[in-house]
Parts: structure tokens; sequence; C-alpha cells
């Protein structure tokens, strides 16, 4: 059975417009990296975790992850802790900078969060859990989403328990990565949990976890009843890996691959500004130029060069043609200032870029 992927559906009263939602990932998934998910193929894009201690503190750099592009749209941004209080005031402020959805971090395993109670500790604290998402709930007209894995320790079935109670705690959508925490990202997911997750709530399910291919992408919707899959590490740096699970089997051209890196460069230093992309960017080359690409020697070289004004030097020389490629992209591109940001933001953050 062949599924389509651009079947749209609803988290509540928001229609996404196809079955394949770009992962939420910290240091990765910033507004460039959205905008390119939204144009090849993914329905729904999502913010990477947002502090909802750095909301409360008005931390500028925290308050950056709130802007939110048109062309993004439909959009989720994700919020972690483990205040309630503080977590009701950030998903308003996430509601007034314009997302789409608020959704809510059960999920991350690394010690700094789960330390301060937050990501995926509270899968082992259900009642706490579901306080947080009722005054997430609680808060927003906007519908609620929880990201989670599926229990803290490996084999942990807590998902399947914790899921039916946070949809009625208020969410109205529950995406699952059905690793432990444990296992951070070693072992595989193991969708078999996810079917069971499926038949257990009335709310859409979203897959995460190793879809990497279209045959992937079909064979868990097919086995799980999952609303949508949800791509993360495979479309690091390789958006054409969206395209291709939409069924566009194009390999794309060393001209586009540049055009893609340098378009992707030039965004995000206008949201991060020159100094944090520069570094930012560095894991990105290796990403873009690799499968087989670039000769590996010219991805190391572009990691030493001292400026991004000699990075997209270097691209230009080993791709002539990107530089009518990328013209074209540029065209077609929404206007930059079309953006919803909220007023409370500091000043500053505009010129973050
Ligand atoms: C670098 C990195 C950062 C991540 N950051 C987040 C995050 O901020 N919030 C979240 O819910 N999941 C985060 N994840 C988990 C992904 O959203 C996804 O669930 C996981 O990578 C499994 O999907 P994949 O096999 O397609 O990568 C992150 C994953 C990676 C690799």
């Amino acid at each position: 059975m062949n599924i389509d992927l651009r079947e749209h559906w609803w988290i509540g009263p928001v229609e996404i417009p196809g079955r394949l939602v770009l992962a939420p990932m910290a240091g990765v998934s910033v507004q460039a990296f959205r905008r390119q998910g939204r144009r090849f193929g993914a329905g729904l894009v999502c913010s990477e975790m947002v502090s909802v201690a750095g909301i409360q503190h008005r931390n500028e750099r925290t308050l950056g992850y709130l802007r939110v592009g048109r062309d993004e749209r439909p959009l989720a941004i994700q919020i972690f802790g483990s205040d309630p209080g503080a977590m009701a005031e950030a998903a308003r402020m996430v509601e007034a900078a314009g997302a789409d959805l608020v959704d809510v971090n059960f999920g991350c395993p690394v010690k700094k969060v789960t330390k301060t109670g937050a990501g995926a500790s509270l899968l082992d604290d259900p009642d706490h859990a579901c306080r947080l998402v009722e005054a997430v709930a609680g808060a927003v007209s906007l519908p609620v989403s929880v990201k989670m894995r599926r229990g803290v320790a490996n084999g942990s079935r807590t998902c399947l328990e914790v899921g039916p109670r946070l949809v009625s705690a208020g969410a109205s959508s529950l995406t699952l990565h059905p690793r432990s925490a444990r296992q951070m990202y070693t072992g595989t997911a193991d969708h078999s949990l996810t079917a069971e997750l499926v038949s257990l709530v009335d709310v859409p399910v979203i897959a995460s976890g190793d879809i990497t291919s279209r045959a992937r992408a079909q064979s868990v919707l097919a086995t799980t009843g999952a609303a949508a899959v949800m791509v993360g590490r495979a479309a690091q740096g390789n958006p054409w890996v969206l395209a291709h699970i939409m069924g566009d089997d194009a390999e794309p051209s060393r001209e586009e691959v540049v055009a893609e890196l340098v378009l992707f460069m030039r965004e995000t230093v206008r949201e991060l500004g020159e100094k944090r992309a520069f570094g930012f960017l560095k894991k990105f080359y290796g990403w873009y130029l690799g499968h087989g690409r670039f000769p590996r020697p010219f991805k190391q070289e572009l990691v030493t060069l001292p400026s991004l004004e000699e990075v997209e030097r270097r691209l230009f020389a080993a791709a002539p043609g990107a530089r009518l490629t990328l013209e074209r992209l540029l065209r077609d591109l929404p206007d930059p200032a079309d953006e919803v940001v909220l007023d409370s933001l500091p000043i500053s953050l505009y010129g973050g870029g």
C-alpha cells in the first residue's frame, strides 16, 4: 500500500499540509533550516527546544528563538522546563510570537536538562508531566503537542502509560521517539511502541526515529498508523532527503548543493549575526558536501578558512554555476522582512543580522 504523504491532516484546528515533519534539533533547527525544510516538502517544522527559564529572564539569545517567518508556517515552537507557571508564561510568548503550535519537550536525554527536572526525566514523574501540560494548555488557545521518548530506562514502556494521560491533560498530538533516554541515539527506534501508542490515543501521533528514506517512511506509516513521520539527522545538510521521501528522486547537482549551502549561510548570518554564525556553520559544511558530492579535503579546507566571505568564495570557485542557481533561489524567496516578531523582543535582535 502506498501512503499519500501529501495528504493533509490536523492537530486540533491547525491544518498540516503533508505527512512529513522536520524534527526539532538543538544547534541545527534555526530558521534557515526550517524554511528550507518547508521548501523541500515538510508539512510541519519545529524550532529547537527553547528554555522557559531563558524566556522568563528575557535572555536575548533565547528570545531570538521566538522569531517566526510567515513562510515557515505551520510551525511549532518547542519549550522545555519544569515549573508550570514558567511554562504557561513561555507558552503565551510562543503564541504571541506567531507560532501555530506549542510543543513541550519530554524527550531530551541530556544531563544538563534532565537534572533540572525537565526533558525526558518528566517521564518518570507522570503527575508532574500532566500538570505541566495542563498549565500550558490552559494558558494558550493554540494546540499543545508533546514530544517524548519511550521512557528513561532501557526497555521502558512508560510512554504507553504517560501518553494517554498527557492527552487527558490537554495534549492535541504526541510525537514518539521510541528510544529510551539512556540509549541517547544508540540502537534503533522501536516503532512497534509507536503502533501501540497510536492504538491507545485518539489524537495524531508523529513517529520519530531512523526515518531516512521513502521506503522507511512508508513502512513506518503503514505499520504504526501514525499520522506523520518526522525526519531529523537525515535532513542535516541534506534537504534533498525530504524531497526523496516525498517522491522526487532527482539527485542535486554540485551547483544546487553549493547554492543551497550559501543561501543557508547567508540566512544564518542574518539570524545569528556573523560571529555566532561563523562557528555554528562549520558542522554544516561536511553535512552538505558529504554524500560523495565533494572530495573530503575540500570540506576540511572550508573549516580552516578565516571568514564566511572566504568560505563563500571557495564554494563558488568549486561550482561557478552555483551563482546563477542562487540568484534563481533568491528571486523565489519571500521578503526577509516579512516576519512576525514579538513587539516586546529587544531591538538588538534585529541587529543579529
Ligand atoms: C543534534 C540533535 C539535537 C536534537 N535536539 C532536539 C530538541 O531540541 N528537541 C527534541 O524534541 N528533540 C531533539 N532531538 C531529537 C530529534 O528530534 C529526533 O527525535 C531524533 O534525532 C530521532 O530522529 P532521527 O533518527 O530522524 O534523527 C535532537 C536530535 C539531534 C541529533
